[in-house]
């Protein structure tokens, strides 16, 4: 049987879905000591990418290298809100020392990337995903000098998995999704017509494996291509839940994302209430740079092993379903 991969941040939204994809019998899960765990029955390794040899012993970390086929690196920190030096420290750094492993095994080694390290043009970059990516941008840099085969694979937004909308964190676009539904967004920082790329977590998992799978190397972006939603279509389905929840929700406004940062925030300053100023930064981090007039690259769907994606539409309706229950949005539950 081939040996095992090494999949770092095995507690993650991506990590727990590589997981159940690959099935635990062909994977072996970092964790941090005290991490998320995923679940299903995948051999488990307490370590920490941000310090040499990921945290092991020289024994454990030997012995690791020896039985490992391969190296996905999953283990990031994605929050907007640490500190810039945590960011760069976790996704920087602990990919170069992940990358280390992956060379001293003499394996591939195949690095978790993001959509956000594409910066749409002409942007501003004061925004609070900047460490983000600018430290997903030095790990590519780093992966592309590895002495081992590499692929990079950038993702656009996760969602819940297709069928059950079930996602082990709730992550940033989950409180834009939040914002729309409660009627906190009176203005959407995304431009009329903009695309807003997301995928389920299964899809995206299949995707992974696919390209292990076909030994491909190199650049690839897993993306929903020109079958992303545009922002008024993930706008419309947002307020269709709030409908269908009993909320009359108005529609908000969609303003391009520099006139909220270079005019709306500066001239109308601290007039604009505490909340709204974060809700409006928040969908100006997380939605902002992710929203392009042009659909991104993707995947051929005839990579064997992964299909076309399941219809988006639906996936984000199942999304936003397991979300409003388990966020007490729902009719029945407590309005948040
Ligand atoms: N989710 C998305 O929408 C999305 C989109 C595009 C790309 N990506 C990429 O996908 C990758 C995984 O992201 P995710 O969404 O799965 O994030 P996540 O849910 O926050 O998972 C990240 C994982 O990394 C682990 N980790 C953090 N610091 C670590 C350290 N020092 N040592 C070892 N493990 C550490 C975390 O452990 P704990 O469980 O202990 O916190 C967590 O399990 C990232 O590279 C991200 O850039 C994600």
């Amino acid at each position: 049987m081939a040996h095992p991969l090494l999949v770092t941040g095995a507690g993650g939204v991506v990590g727990q879905s590589l997981v159940e994809c690959f099935g635990p019998g062909r994977v072996i899960g970092l964790v941090r000591p005290a991490g998320n765990r995923p679940d299903g029955a995948a051999e488990l390794i307490a370590g920490d990418v941000t310090r040499p040899r990921l945290g092991l012993d020289v024994p454990a970390y030997a012995a690791l290298a020896g039985r490992i086929g391969g190296v996905l690196h999953s283990a990031a920190l994605t929050s907007f809100t640490r500190a810039a030096a945590d960011i760069h420290d976790v996704n920087a750094t602990g990919t170069a020392h992940a990358l280390r492993l992956a060379e001293d095994a003499g394996v591939p080694f195949h690095l978790i990337s993001t959509i956000y390290v594409r910066r749409r043009d002409g942007s501003h970059e004061d925004g609070r995903a900047r460490p983000y990516r600018e430290s997903k941008r030095a790990a590519e840099d780093t992966v592309r000098a590895a002495r081992v085969p590499w692929s990079i694979l950038r993702m656009s937004l996760v969602i819940g998995d297709s069928a059950t909308g079930s996602t082990p964190r709730f992550q940033g676009v989950y409180a834009a999704m939040k914002s729309l539904i409660t009627g906190g967004a009176p203005v959407v920082p995304v431009a009329a017509g903009s695309y807003v790329d997301f995928l389920p977590r299964d899809h995206v998992a299949r995707s992974v494996r696919a390209l292990v799978d076909s030994g491909a190397l190199g650049e690839h972006w897993i993306t929903a291509g020109e079958r992303a939603l545009t922002i008024e279509e993930f706008v419309e389905r947002c307020l269709g839940y709030a409908r269908r929840q009993g909320r009359t929700v108005p529609r908000p406004r969609l303003v391009d994302s520099e006139m909220v940062h270079r005019l709306i925030i500066p001239a109308f300053g601290d007039s604009i209430g505490a909340d709204l100023r974060k809700r409006l930064e928040l969908f100006t981090d997380i939605l902002g740079p992710l929203a392009t007039d042009r659909t991104l690259p993707r995947l051929p769907d005839d990579l064997p092993g992964l299909g076309a994606p399941p219809d988006l539409g639906a996936c984000l309706d199942t999304s936003l379903e397991f979300f409003g229950t388990r966020a007490r949005l729902a009719a029945t539950g407590t309005p948040a």
